[in-house]
Order: structure tokens, then C-alpha cells, then sequence
């Protein structure tokens, strides 16, 4: 990481948000040919929280996971310079971020929309972090964000058991460049394998009649599973290991490693190639599935609220997914 740092970063507060409907693998054996076993010993999941309740979106969930975070600090939220919604699932493609600025009160602060899919959270701590380390500003809401349930084929029983809706928020505010707690990053894009996992656009098959202009709709979630399987085990590792390398840590030195929840094998193997034990491992994925942009901070939130993590504790958060994208942030706590 090449920063050219003028004060440092750090986290100060974390929220999340959840909606109250959870359906467990036996619910979802009643609408496609699954059952909890497979399920389970496929993934690691045993229920999901869905968005069901009419009118409402991931910007509700999004506001109730910053409340939570600001006011766990008892910040006035006039403070917050920028917000960054990190989410593929906002309900106006024109971005949902300022919807969130009004609803908080965050009448000072800069927002905007952030689309790096699973990776997402990484990539907006990364970009609130670049912010700070400059001068520009100085208190940085990130939140991670998604609904899938929106976009997935509920007959589609090789996706439709993974996904869940959730959000997460942390607060990064500046500090002394010494106190910097933002240690490393790496990120990575391979768009050549994009197809792997999407929400693709498709045109209609009529045009306009005298425009001869096609318009179209989103289709629902694709995915290669395997092939996305593979990608993670794979090039995880090598990015936590690059980023720690890099300012001098080892394996040895991470005291927690948080993973992008997108299955409990995934994790499992990550944690096994780079020879760091089972404990080490931060995973909720049972109770909430796959929550894309919303996973990292969700499992960050209440790994914080139960006194897992503490003062000092170094953290490898690691994303990945759809583009494909991947992503690694090593963190003081
Ligand atoms: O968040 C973004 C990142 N996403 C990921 O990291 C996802 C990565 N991929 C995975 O987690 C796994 O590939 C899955 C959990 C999605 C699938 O597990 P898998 O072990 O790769 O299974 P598979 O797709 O190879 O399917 C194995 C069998 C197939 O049957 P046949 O062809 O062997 O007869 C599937 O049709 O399991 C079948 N199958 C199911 N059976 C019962 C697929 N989905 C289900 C299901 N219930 N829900």
C-alpha cells in the first residue's frame, strides 16, 4: 500500500441491521428439491434473514445499522463528512446513498453508491481510509448493504438457499498518523471471468419503433458456483498473504481472520492454507447466509459486541466475488 499518509484512520463504531424474518433450510425444502443437509454440509447455513415486509429496502436496513453505529458513540451526525453505500442491490440505480444522508441527518456529508458486489465493504473501508489518510475528511460512515432475496430465482435451488439480506455500518474517523490502525490493503479485478457471477442486463426483444432503441430489465442472479469456489480458495490466501508480507506480519501475527460469509467451506479452506486455526476464524454464516456487501460488517458488528475482538488485536478482513473481485484489509483493532 502507497499512501501518502497525513493522518491515520481508524475504526470507531460498528452497527448492523437485520430483517425479522428468518427461513430455515427446512422452509426452503418446501418450494425447491433441497433439504437441511445438503444445505448444510454444502454451506454452512442453517437459516436467512429475507426483506419481506412491502416497501421496505435495503435503505431502511441500512439507516438502522449507521443509527446504531453513531449512536453507539453518541455522535451528532452532522459530524460525517462522507457516506459510502456499498451494495449491488439499491432501490434506484441512481444510488441510495443520499437517501441514507437524509434519513440520519448527516446533512454535512458527501454520498455515494459503491458496486464491488461481495467485496464491497473492503473496498469502501479502503476508499474511506484513502480519504482520511490525505486530510480530505475526517469522519467516514461506510455501509454494507444488500438484499439479494430481490434478484434471485426462488426456483433455483443452486442459489436461491444461499443468499440473505442484511446491513452493516462502521464509523472511520481520523487519528495521529502513529495511531493508524488501517495497516495494509490489496485489491484485485479479473473481469475476464465476470460471467461467473452476475446481474445481468438483458434488452427486450422489441425496439422502439422509430428509435429502433432497445430497453430491458435485470435478469436474476447467475452463478458458477464451482468455479467461484475455486477462485476464493485460491486467490485469497495468496492476497492476505501479500498484504501481511508486505508491512512486515505473519500469518502467526492475525488474531482474527474475517472472511467474506459466502460459505463455511470456503472458509475453512482459506483458514487451512494459510495455517491459521479454526478459532481464529470469525463466521455467522449459519444464522444469516450469504449477505454479500452486508457480510463482512454484519460479522464485524457482532464479533465486536461480544468482546471477541479487542483492543489491539490485529484483523485480516478479506472480500470477494462478482467482477470478479477480491480483496484483502489488514486492521488494528
Ligand atoms: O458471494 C459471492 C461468492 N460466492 C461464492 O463464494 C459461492 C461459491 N460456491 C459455492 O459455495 C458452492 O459451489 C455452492 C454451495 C454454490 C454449491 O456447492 P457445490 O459443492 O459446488 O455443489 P454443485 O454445484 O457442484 O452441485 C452438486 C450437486 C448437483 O447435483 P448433481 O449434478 O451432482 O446430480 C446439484 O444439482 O448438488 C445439486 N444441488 C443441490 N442439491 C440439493 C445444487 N444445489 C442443491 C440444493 N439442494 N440446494
Amino acid at each position: 500500500m502507497k499512501s501518502y499518509m497525513i493522518q491515520g484512520a481508524k475504526i470507531i463504531a460498528t452497527g448492523s441491521a437485520i430483517p425479522s424474518l428468518k427461513v430455515s433450510n427446512e422452509q426452503m425444502s418446501s418450494f425447491v428439491e433441497t433439504s437441511d443437509e445438503w444445505i448444510f454440509t454444502r454451506t454452512g447455513i442453517k437459516e436467512r434473514r429475507l426483506l419481506t415486509e412491502s416497501g421496505k429496502s435495503i435503505t431502511d436496513l441500512a439507516v438502522e445499522a449507521s443509527i446504531k453505529a453513531i449512536n453507539s458513540i453518541a455522535m451528532d451526525p452532522k459530524k460525517i463528512d462522507l457516506i459510502i453505500l456499498a451494495t449491488s442491490s439499491p432501490n434506484d440505480l441512481f444510488g441510495s446513498a443520499s437517501k441514507i444522508q437524509n434519513e440520519i441527518g448527516a446533512i454535512n456529508a458527501v454520498a455515494f453508491d459503491l458496486t464491488a458486489a461481495c467485496s464491497g465493504f473492503v473496498v469502501g473501508i479502503i476508499t474511506a481510509s484513502q480519504f482520511i489518510f490525505t486530510g480530505t475528511y475526517k469522519n467516514v460512515l461506510v455501509i454494507g448493504a444488500d438484499a439479494l432475496s430481490k434478484w434471485v430465482d426462488w426456483s433455483d435451488r443452486s442459489t436461491c438457499i444461499l443468499f440473505g439480506d442484511a446491513a452493516g455500518a462502521v464509523i472511520v474517523q481520523s487519528c495521529n498518523s502513529v495511531s493508524n490502525s488501517i495497516l495494509n490493503f490489496h485489491l484485485s479485478t479479473d473481469g475476464n471471468y465476470a460471467d461467473y457471477l452476475s446481474i445481468a442486463y438483458k434488452e427486450n426483444l422489441e425496439p422502439h419503433p422509430t428509435l429502433n432503441l432497445c430497453q430491458g430489465s435485470f435478469k436474476y442472479i447467475s452463478m458458477n458456483g464451482k468455479e467461484v469456489y475455486k477462485f476464493a480458495v485460491s486467490q485469497v490466501p495468496l492476497s492476505i498473504l501479500k498484504c501481511l508480507n508486505d508491512i512486515n506480519l505473519s500469518v502467526k501475527d492475525v488474531d482474527w481472520l474475517l472472511l467474506h460469509q459466502a460459505n463455511e467451506r470456503i472458509l475453512t479452506a482459506v483458514a487451512e492454507k494459510l495455517s491459521i486455526s479454526s478459532h481464529k476464524v470469525i463466521s455467522n454464516l449459519s444464522k444469516y447466509g450469504n449477505t454479500s456487501a452486508a457480510s463482512i460488517p454484519l460479522a464485524l458488528n457482532e464479533a465486536v459486541q461480544s468482546n471477541q475482538v479487542s483492543r489491539n488485536d490485529i484483523v485480516v478482513i478479506a472480500g470477494f466475488g462478482a467482477g470478479l473481485t477480491w480483496g484483502t484489509v489488514v486492521i488494528r483493532w
